[in-house]
C-alpha cells in the first residue's frame, strides 16, 4: 500500500524557525539561501560565531550580511551572553531594534561556547533590564559535564532544569525560552513553569534517539538525542503542548570533514535541517500518526500552524507572515549534500536521500 501523505496540497503560512545557525563566510553563503526551501520566512539567528556576536553593532552587521544574501527573509538577531552584555547594552539593543534576545551558553557545552556562562547570578541586573525592555532570554539548557559528579551528556539537560525554574521565578516577566528540549522532563519543566516560559523543539529531535548518534557523527548534536520515551514526549509536546512549544530547528551546519574527517580530533555537534525545516516536522507527525503516537485529528490546522509559526511569533511579538506555501508530496528527495565549493567540502542534510515534500511559494 502506498504510504499515506497527510499534507499533500496543504497550503500553510510561512514557518518561523526560532533557532538557526547560519555561520559566517562561505558556510553562511551556502546555508542562508536554503531557508526558504524549508518553508521558512523568519529566523532567529544564533550568535555563537568566532568571535561571538556580543555587541549590538556586530549583531546588526551580521544581520545586514544575511539580509544581503536573502532580502526576502526576516532575520531576528540575538547577543551572546558574556561579560560584555550589560544593562546598558540591553537598552541600546532595544532602542536600535533588530536584536530581540540574548542567548546563554553554559561555558564549554557546545560549539563555540568557551566564552559562555559559568554562573548566572552576576547577570541578574542584565536579566532585570531584559525583563523591563521585553528582550527574550534563550537558554541552552545543559550543565557542563563533570565526571566526578557523574554529569554527562545524557543527564546534562535534566540537571539544568532547576536553573530554569529559579530564573523564571526570580524574573516572572522575563520571557524565557528553554531551547531544543530533548527530554520528557524538560517538557514537563516548561509546562510547569510560569507563563513567561516556552520551549523550542527541533525537527531532528522528533526523529532521533541515542542509538542514532552513537557511531554516526551526522546525527550528533547538543543536546544529544535521548531515549525513545523522550522522543515520543517531544512529538506529543508539539501537538499537545497548548502553545508552550514552538519550532526552533537548531539547524547547525558543519562541513563533512568536521563531522567524519580523517584524523578528526573531535566530531562537531550539529544536525543540518535548514533546507527542509518544515518538511522534517511534518514528516515526523506523519510518522507519529503511522505508529499510533499521534491521532490524525490532533493535527488540526491551529496546531500545525501554531507549532510551525504562530505560537513562536506571538511569543516574540512579531507579526503573522503574509507569505504562504503549498506542499506537494512524492516528487522530491532530500539532497545527498550541499556543496560549499570554496571550502572544497559539503554539508550533509538530515534525512539525506529520503522522500520529502516539495514546497511551492504561492
Ligand atoms: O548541536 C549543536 N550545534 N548544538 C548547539 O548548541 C550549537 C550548534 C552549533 O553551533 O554547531
Ligand atoms: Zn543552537
Amino acid at each position: 500500500m502506498a504510504e499515506q501523505r497527510l499534507f499533500d496540497n496543504l497550503t500553510l503560512p510561512a514557518s518561523f524557525d526560532a533557532h538557526v545557525h547560519l555561520r559566517q563566510s562561505h558556510l553562511m553563503r551556502a546555508v542562508t539561501p536554503t531557508i526558504t526551501s524549508g518553508g521558512v520566512d523568519t529566523v532567529y539567528v544564533m550568535p555563537n560565531l568566532m568571535p561571538p556576536i556580543d555587541t549590538v553593532e556586530a549583531a546588526l552587521n551580521y544581520k545586514a550580511q544575511l539580509q544581503a544574501i536573502c532580502p526576502d527573509v526576516t532575520f531576528l538577531m540575538t547577543l551572546y551572553l558574556c561579560d560584555k552584555i550589560t544593562p546598558e547594552v540591553v537598552r541600546d539593543a532595544k532602542a536600535r531594534g533588530g536584536v530581540v534576545g540574548v542567548k546563554s551558553y553554559p561555558a564549554g557545552v557546545t560549539t563555540n561556547s568557551a566564552a559562555g556562562v559559568v554562573d548566572y547570578a552576576p547577570f541578574y541586573p542584565v536579566f532585570a533590564e531584559m525583563e523591563r525592555q521585553g528582550l527574550v532570554l534563550n537558554l541552552h539548557g545543559e550543565v557542563p559535564s563533570d565526571r566526578s559528579n557523574d554529569v554527562n551528556v545524557l543527564n546534562a539537560e535534566e540537571k539544568f532544569l532547576p536553573t530554569l525554574a529559579l530564573l523564571s521565578e526570580r524574573f516572572p516577566n522575563l520571557k524565557i525560552v528553554l531551547e531544543h528540549c530533548t527530554t520528557r522532563k524538560a517538557v514537563e519543566a516548561v509546562m510547569e513553569a510560569g507563563e513567561n516560559v516556552r520551549g523550542t523543539i527541533t525537527a531532528h529531535h522528533l526523529w532521533l534517539v541515542v542509538d542514532d548518534w552513537a557511531g554516526d557523527g551526522l546525527h550528533f548534536c547538543k543536546p544529544v538525542a535521548k531515549t525513545e520515551g523522550d522522543k515520543r514526549a517531544l512529538v506529543k509536546a508539539t501537538v499537545e503542548g497548548k502553545g508552550n512549544f514552538f519550532l526552533g530547528t537548531d539547524s547547525a551546519p558543519h562541513l563533512l570533514g568536521k563531522k567524519k574527517g580523517v584524523g578528526l580530533d573531535k566530531c562537531s555537534a550539529g544536525v543540518f535541517t535548514q533546507p527542509y525545516a518544515t518538511q522534517v516536522v511534518l514528516e515526523a507527525w506523519e510518522e507519529g500518526v503511522r505508529t499510533g503516537l499521534v491521532e490524525k485529528e490532533e493535527l488540526a490546522e491551529e496546531v500545525i500552524e501554531g507549532f510551525l509559526g504562530k505560537w513562536g511569533r506571538d511569543f516574540y511579538g512579531i507579526e503573522e507572515s503574509k507569505k504562504k506555501f503549498r506542499l506537494k508530496a512524492g516528487q522530491e528527495r532530500v539532497a545527498e549534500s550541499l556543496a560549499v565549493e570554496a571550502e572544497g567540502d559539503v554539508i550533509v542534510p538530515f534525512r539525506r536521500g529520503e522522500q520529502t515534500y516539495s514546497i511551492e511559494w504561492v
